[in-house]
This record gives C-alpha cells, structure tokens and sequence, in this order.
C-alpha cells in the first residue's frame, strides 16, 4: 500500500515538475485544454531533441547498413488496406449502457476490467448502487465488447466525401516498406540493412491516459530491417541487443525494464517472435518499446497489393527474394517519460534529474554571482557566449546562487559555472580568469582556468 501511494506521488511530482519547469505543458490550455494532449516547453523540446538525435546518431549515422528517411504523414488509403490496418488495427471496446462512456476492455471478465467497470458506475451512476450484489456487468450496464478501428480519418481536398477520406498514420514502419524499392536503387545498399525513421503517429486511443503515456498523436522511432530469412534469430539478437545498449545510454534504468516474450495467441498474426520492452512506470509494468520479426508479411502484401516487385536479387548468390524484417520500435514520448522517471532524484531537500549529459537540456548554467557588478556580469556574458557556440547554455543572475544550483538541479543541468570576484583577480594573479564549475551529482564544486572550460566540457559531455 506504502509502495502504491510513493509510486503515485512520484507520478504527481514528475508531472508537476514537468508543467513548472516548462518540459510539457496541457495542449490548448488558455481554451480550457483538450483532454490527453500535451506540449512539449522550452526544456521538453530539448530533452526528445537530444532523444531523437542520440538515436538518429547511433543507429544511423554510425552504422553503414543503415539509412533514414522521412515520409509523408498522410499516405495513399490502400497501404492501410494492403497492411492490414484498414480491417484490424482495433481494440475491444465497451461501453456503459447509462452514459455512453467507453472503455477499452482486452477481456471484459478480468480482474482489472472488473474493477474499473465496477468503479465507474460505483462514482458515476450511484442509483445502481443496488446491483452490486447481483452483479452483471456485461450484458447489463454494460454492451458486450465490439471492435473499435484506432486509425485516425481525414478527408483531403474541399469535399468531406468518403472517396477523399484519408489516414493519419498510424505507425511509421509502413512507409519504409512502402519505399524499400526506391531507398535500394537510391542507396545502393544491400541485404542486410536497415530503413530507420523518426515522427508522428496517430491513433485514436479509446482511453488515452497516464500523461504523455498514452496519448492520441505521439512519436515514433522505427527501424525495418531487411535480412535474409536464414539469418532471422541471430538479427533478433542483435537488434534486442542494441535495444538494450541504447537505453542504457539514454539513462533509462535496467533494472526497471523487463523483457516480456509475447506468446503466439497474443503475437500480431505476421509475427513469428516478439519481445516488448516492459518499464516499472509509476502507474505499473507497461509497455516501452518493442521487437518483433515480422517475416516477409509487409512486403508480400504490398507487392501483391500494389503490382510492384518488390523482390531483391542477391548480387553474390543471384538468388531472388522478398526480404524479411526485423522490427525495433520506440516511442519517443514513452522514452522521455521512462528517462524522466529513472532520472528524478530527491536528497534532503534537493531534487534533481540524475540525467546523463548527453540528455539534459541545458549542458551547462553560468552565472555572474551578483547581477548588479557590472564587470561580474561582463565576464559571465563572455563565457556564455563562448560556450553557446558548441552546446545549449542558461543564463541566470536572479537571486542568490545557492537558489540558481538548486533551479539548475530540478532540470538535470549537469554543470554550473559560477563568474566571482577571484575570477577578476582581486584576490591575486593566481586565481585570475579561473571559475567555479560545480557538478549536480555531487554538489561539489571546483576551481577551473576559463580556458580550460571548453575542453572539459566537451569532454564530459561527449
Ligand atoms: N510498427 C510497430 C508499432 O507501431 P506498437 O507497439 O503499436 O508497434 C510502437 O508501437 C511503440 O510506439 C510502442 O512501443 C510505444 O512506445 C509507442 N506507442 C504506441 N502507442 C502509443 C500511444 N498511444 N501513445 C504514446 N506512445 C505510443
């Protein structure tokens, strides 16, 4: 119960945290917001750039069997047929028979679903109250589950007609297959490689939920990767391997993912091996990120589907074939939410994002320790400028320093460089042009030449 309540308050203060600092604010709010949509603020922004770059970084630029591209959001109605979407991309859906409001409900007669069922109408409809004895939930207050199309429809040009409708999409990955051909000619790449992509997806979540968790327009990191089918196990290795490196590195908590191997009956029907990436989130052991082998599903149905060939004649052996596919995919706002929450540190009275340099926001503060010595200030600004140059830098002269740590902290920023009297020389040549730099972990600072700053910097920060 003690362990619950600390793990809902983690929940409030990141939340908080968020919304104060200016990670993500509620979307529309002066209107009276609009229920799951979020924006990314002025840190936010910074935090999923420095995401997004990392993993463009790692698994693009850094890796010769890789290339990207970024495809249109809205792409022609028969890929969502030909993949599938069209006809099953659903989730079970109830709905309470006295207001209307609907639920998504994989298995109406569980537990959980029970419970929320149960506490709807316990909180919402308290005259049926009596029924609680003789409870019937399905079938009585509530419709048995029916499917519920999540793709998110549009109409392009002037008239909202059904042959104009259209599909944001609901997931990246279709466009890499949809492009294979044109990224092979133009690259010249050859089996294996891999086709990686970053940016929205929509999807009409029935019960959206848990911050930026579940969320109806969110973001997505994807990579298809091409093989062989004879080389698929040993792919799948590599690629759950890579998984696991880059969310170390991004400062994501091992010790807080799990490995859940889907079963066959709950595997996509294509697949024939899935993992997802499960995270302790403050709310319960939800899904992160995934892996799935997803034979040669999406191509043949697109050949089939479009006329195209979409085989690829091996250069070595002559040998032709439809690719097969491994599939790791991210999302973007569940990995700054999994970051966010391994990151969140509180000592004493301090708090502070334990974030790996390579993620904070801001690299480095500077900061002249009083805002009304104009030679204190002159000489910050100098520093500030210098270092803007390489890395995203604060500014901050309000207040007393002590209070500007403590703001630096809340926002992971690994490094504050304080501009004193000394830097000036007036306690001698010796500690002239020298600052304090004061490290967030440790809160211990140390004496550095102004010189010396870009390098050390760069060094730490990588
Ligand atoms: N192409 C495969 C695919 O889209 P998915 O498991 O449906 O697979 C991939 O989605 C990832 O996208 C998830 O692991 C999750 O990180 C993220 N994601 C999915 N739905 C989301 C939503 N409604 N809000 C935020 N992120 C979501």
């Amino acid at each position: 119960m003690e362990k619950k309540q600390e793990k809902s308050d983690l929940m409030e203060k990141i939340v908080s945290l968020c919304k104060r600092r200016g990670f993500v604010f509620p979307g529309s709010e002066i209107y009276g917001g609009l229920a799951n949509s979020w924006d990314y603020g002025p840190l936010g922004v910074e935090l999923k750039n420095n995401i997004k770059s990392y993993w463009w970084k790692k698994f693009v630029h850094q890796r010769d069997d890789m290339v990207g591209i970024d495809a249109a959001l809205i792409m022609n109605p028969k890929v969502w047929e030909a993949s599938g979407h069209l006809s099953n991309f659903s989730d079970p859906l109830i709905e309470c028979e006295k207001c209307h409001e609907r639920f998504r409900c994989d298995d109406p007669h569980s537990p959980e679903a029970t419970q929320e069922m149960f506490d709807h109408l316990t909180k919402k409809h308290s005259d049926v109250k009596h029924l609680v004895s003789s409870f019937k939930l399905i079938g009585e207050n509530f419709t048995k589950p029916k499917q519920f199309n999540l793709m998110l429809k549009t109409f392009l040009g002037p008239a909202e007609e059904s042959v104009n409708t259209v599909y944001f999409r609901p997931e990246t990955a279709q466009a890499m297959f949809v492009d294979f051909k044109n990224v092979l000619t133009t690259s010249r790449k050859q089996v294996p490689f891999g086709i990686a992509q970053i940016g929205k997806a929509f999807r009409n979540e029935i019960t959206p939920g848990n911050f930026i968790f579940r969320t109806r327009e969110f973001e997505q990191m994807e990579i298809e990767y091409f093989i062989h089918e004879s080389g698929w196990q040993e792919f799948f290795e590599h690629w759950k391997e890579q998984m696991n490196e880059w969310m170390r590195e991004v400062g994501i908590n091992l010790d807080l993912v799990h490995e859940v191997e889907i079963s066959e009956e709950d595997r996509a029907f294509y697949s024939k091996r899935t993992i997802d990436f499960e995270f302790d989130f403050p709310f319960g052991q939800k899904e992160l990120f995934g892996l799935a082998y997803r034979t040669d599903y999406d191509l043949s149905r697109h050949q089939k589907e479009s006329g195209e060939n979409l085989a690829y004649k091996d250069p070595q052996t002559g040998e032709e074939f439809i690719p097969h596919v491994i599939e790791p995919t991210w999302g973007v706002d569940r990995a700054m939410l999994a970051i966010l929450v391994s990151a969140y540190q509180e000592d004493g009275e301090r708090v502070y994002l334990k974030l790996k340099p390579s993620m904070a926001p801001y690299k480095v503060a500077v900061f002249p320790l009083l805002a009304n010595k104009p030679q204190l200030v002159e000489k910050a600004r100098e520093i500030y400028d210098l270092l803007r140059k390489d890395m995203n830098v604060a500014w901050d002269d309000r207040g007393n320093v002590g209070k500007r740590y403590y703001a630096q902290d809340e926002i992971g920023t690994p490094y504050c460089i304080t501009v004193d009297f000394d830097t000036l020389g007036e306690k001698g040549e010796e500690l002239k042009d020298t600052v304090t730099v004061r490290d967030r972990d440790t809160a211990k600072q140390e004496r550095m030449k102004i010189g010396e700053l870009k390098a050390y910097l760069k060094e730490k920060i990588g």
